[in-house]
C-alpha cells in the first residue's frame, strides 16, 4: 500500500504575524512544484488567518495547533473547530505532548477534541508518545497503546481517513536526541498492529504515521527509509525556510 509522505511543521509558540508571513512566502517559493509529498504548516492562532490568505493557490496546507471541542459559547480563551474551518485550516494537531504535559490534557480530553474536529470535517494530526521515564521503565508500548485506544474511542472506521498519527517520543522532542529509525520503526509497527486490531487490516495499511522529535535535514532521509514511517512532524527545524525545505525535499538529498 503506497502512502503519500506527509511532512508538517509545528511552529509552536513562535512567529509574529510578520515573521509568519515572511516564512510562508519563502516556503511558497522554495517548495514550488514539489510533488509526491503532502506539506502543512501549523502557525500559532494569531497568524492562522493571514497565513491562510497567503497560502491561497498554494499546495501547502494549514494546520492549527489545538482546538476546543465545543462549537461556541462561554469558554474564554478557546477556539472552536468551526472557527478553524472557516478560515481555511485543513488540519489540527491534537494531543501534542506539550499540551498533555503543561496544560493537563488527558486522554479523555484528547478524544473529545478528536471527535469534535472530525465532526467539523477537519483532519487531525493525533500525537502520541512515551516519556523518558516510561521508556526506561519498559512502558513504551503500554503507554502508546493506551493513548491510541483512548484517543480513538468512538471514532468510526470510515472517519479514519481523516486521521494521521504522529508518534513523538517525548524524550526526543526539542532535545536533539532523535529516536533511531529502528526505534521509531518498532513503535510504528506496533501502532499499525493496534489500528488493525481496532479497525481492520485495510485501515491499518492506509493510516499514515508520522515520526516527530528532533527531525532535521540530516536525519530525515534515514527516518523516511524505515518502512512504516510515513512522514514527520517537525518542530524546531520547521522555523526556517531553508531547513524545512530540505526536510520536505528529502527525496532529493
Ligand atoms: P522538535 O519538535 O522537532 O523541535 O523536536 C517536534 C514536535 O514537538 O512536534
Amino acid at each position: 500500500m503506497e502512502r503519500l509522505p506527509f511532512i508538517a511543521g509545528n511552529w509552536k509558540m513562535n512567529k509574529t504575524v510578520g515573521e509568519a508571513l515572511e516564512l510562508v512566502k519563502a516556503l511558497k517559493i522554495s517548495l514550488m512544484g514539489i510533488y509526491g509529498v503532502e506539506v502543512a504548516v501549523a502557525p500559532p492562532f494569531t497568524a492562522l488567518y493571514p497565513v491562510a490568505q497567503e497560502l491561497k493557490n498554494s499546495s501547502i496546507e494549514l494546520a492549527a495547533q489545538n482546538l476546543f471541542w465545543e462549537e461556541k459559547g462561554a469558554f474564554t480563551g478557546e477556539v472552536s473547530p468551526l472557527m478553524l474551518k472557516e478560515i481555511g485550516c485543513q488540519y489540527v494537531i491534537i494531543g501534542h505532548s506539550e499540551r498533555r504535559q503543561y496544560f493537563g490534557e488527558t486522554d479523555e480530553m484528547v478524544n473529545r477534541k478528536i471527535r469534535s474536529a472530525i465532526r467539523s470535517d477537519l483532519k487531525v494530526i493525533f500525537c502520541i508518545g512515551e516519556s523518558l521515564e516510561e521508556r526506561e521503565e519498559g512502558k513504551t508500548f503500554s503507554v502508546v497503546e493506551r493513548q491510541l485506544v483512548e484517543g480513538l474511542k468512538g471514532i468510526d472506521e470510515e472517519r479514519m481517513g481523516q486521521i494521521v498519527i504522529a508518534y513523538e517520543p517525548v524524550w526526543a522532542i526539542g532535545t536533539g536526541r532523535t529516536a533511531s529509525p529502528e526505534q521509531a520503526g518498532e513503535v510504528h509497527r506496533f501502532i499499525r498492529e493496534k489500528i488493525e486490531g481496532l479497525f481492520s487490516k485495510r485501515t491499518s495499511e492506509r493510516v499514515r504515521i508520522q515520526y516527530g522529535g528532533s527531525v532535521t535535514p540530516e536525519n530525515i532521509k534515514a527516518l523516511m527509509a524505515e518502512p512504516g514511517i510515513d512522514g514527520a512532524l517537525v518542530g524546531g527545524a520547521s522555523l526556517q525556510a531553508e531547513s524545512f525545505t530540505r526536510i520536505v525535499r528529502f527525496k532529493e538529498i
